[in-house]
C-alpha cells in the first residue's frame, strides 16, 4: 500500500483497528505494544486471515518505534481501559504518563504523521500529546465525537425502525458524561428527530447516548467498547488518507471558537490530507451552548488536573 498507519497499543481497539484498516485496505498497518508477543502474534494472525478476507495490506507487529517510520497516521490506543466504577477520568494520570511516553517515541520517526487520539480521558489526553508532540494542531486530533454520535445514531435507528444509513447525528463536547448530544441537527433521511418522536423518548435516547460507554463496561466487566470505538477512528483515518473532506465531530485545540479558548473539545471539523482543514462553527441555542460551556468546564478541571500531577 502506498500509506502507512500505525497503531500503538494492541489491545481491543488498537487490534480491531489493525483489522479494519487492513480488510478495507487503506494502508498497511503496524502494530506497536509494550507487551513483547502481542502485537507481532496479532499482527501475524491479522496476516494470516488475508488471503481470506482478499486484502494485500502488509500488518507488522512490534515492539520498536523506528519500525513506525514515516507513518502518515499513528492511532494511539495505548493506555488502560475502564473497570465497571471507574470514570474516565480515573484513568489520567496513569494515562497522560503512557501518552506522553509514547507521543515523544512517535514523533521520532513520524514528524509529519497526523495524531489520532483515543485513549481516556480523551480530551485531556489530546492535550499532553499536543504538548508532548509539539505538533501543529491541524495534526492531533481526538476520537471520541464521531463513536458517541454512531451511539445516538444507533439508538435513533432502534427506537424508528430504520435502516442506520438514513440516520445522521451529533454530539459535541466532551467524551465524559457532559457530552452534548444535539437532537435539532441529528436526522433520519433529513428530518430532524424533534419532528418524529416526543420529547421524552429524544431525552432517554440522549441519556444513553451520554453513558453509553458505561452501559457497554457494565456488560463487559472486564475492558470497555472496542467495536465502534475502533470504527470511529478508522473512519476519521479513512477521510484523512483519502482526503474525503468528511464533516465529522472531532476533539480539536480550540482557539475562540464557540467562546473556548486553549482547549481540546469536540466540535463538527472537515477532515483532509492535512489533518483538521477547517473547523466548522455552527449555530447553537442558549441551552446548547450552555451544556456546551458547562462540558468545556468538565475538560477544563482535567487539564488542570494534568499540570499538577
Ligand atoms: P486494552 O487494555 O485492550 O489495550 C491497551 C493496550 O495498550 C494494551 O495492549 C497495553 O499493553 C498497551 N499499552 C499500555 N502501555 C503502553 C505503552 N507505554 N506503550 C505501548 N502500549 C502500551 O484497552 P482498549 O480497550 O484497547 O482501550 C485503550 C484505551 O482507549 C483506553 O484508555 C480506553 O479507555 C480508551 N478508549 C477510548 C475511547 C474513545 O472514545 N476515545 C473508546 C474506547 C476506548
Ligand atoms: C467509550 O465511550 C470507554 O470511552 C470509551 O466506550
Amino acid at each position: 500500500m502506498d500509506k502507512k498507519v500505525t497503531v500503538v497499543g494492541a489491545g481491543n481497539v488498537g487490534a480491531t483497528a489493525a483489522q479494519r484498516l487492513a480488510e478495507k485496505e487503506l494502508c498497511d498497518v503496524v502494530l506497536i505494544d509494550i507487551i513483547e508477543g502481542v502485537p507481532q502474534g496479532k499482527a501475524l494472525d491479522l496476516a494470516e486471515a488475508a488471503p481470506i478476507e482478499k486484502h494485500d495490506a502488509r500488518l507488522t507487529g512490534t515492539n520498536e518505534y523506528d519500525v513506525s517510520a514515516e507513518s502518515d497516521i499513528v492511532i494511539i490506543t495505548a493506555g488502560i481501559p475502564r473497570k465497571p466504577g471507574m470514570s474516565r477520568d480515573d484513568l489520567l494520570k496513569t494515562n497522560a504518563n503512557i501518552m506522553k511516553d509514547v507521543t515523544q517515541k512517535i514523533v521520532r520517526h513520524s514528524p509529519e504523521a497526523v495524531l489520532i487520539i483515543v485513549s481516556n480521558p480523551l480530551d485531556a489526553m489530546c492535550h499532553v500529546a499536543y504538548e508532548a508532540s509539539g505538533f501543529p494542531k491541524n495534526r492531533v486530533i481526538g476520537m471520541a465525537g464521531v463513536l458517541d454520535s454512531a451511539r445516538f445514531r444507533a439508538f435513533i435507528a432502534m427506537e424508528l425502525d430504520v435502516s442506520v444509513e438514513s440516520t445522521h447525528a451529533f454530539v459535541l463536547g466532551g467524551h465524559g458524561d457532559t457530552m452534548v448530544p444535539l437532537p435539532r441537527y441529528s436526522t433520519v433521511a433529513g428530518i430532524p428527530i424533534t419532528e418524529l418522536m416526543p420529547k421524552e423518548r429524544i431525552d432517554a435516547l440522549v441519556a444513553r447516548t451520554a453513558t453509553g460507554g458505561a452501559e457497554i463496561v457494565s456488560l463487559l466487566k472486564t475492558g470497555s467498547a472496542y467495536y465502534a470505538p475502533a470504527s470511529a477512528a478508522v473512519e476519521m483515518a479513512e477521510s484523512i488518507l483519502k482526503d474525503k473532506k468528511k464533516i465529522l465531530p472531532c476533539a480539536v485545540y480550540l482557539e475562540g471558537e464557540y467562546g473556548i479558548n486553549d482547549l481540546f473539545i469536540g466540535v463538527p471539523v472537515k477532515l483532509g490530507a492535512n489533518g483538521v482543514e477547517e473547523i466548522i462553527q455552527i449555530a447553537l441555542t442558549d441551552e446548547e451552548q450552555a451544556a456546551l460551556d458547562k462540558s468545556a468546564g468538565a475538560v477544563k478541571e482535567l487539564v488542570e488536573a494534568l499540570k499538577k500531577l
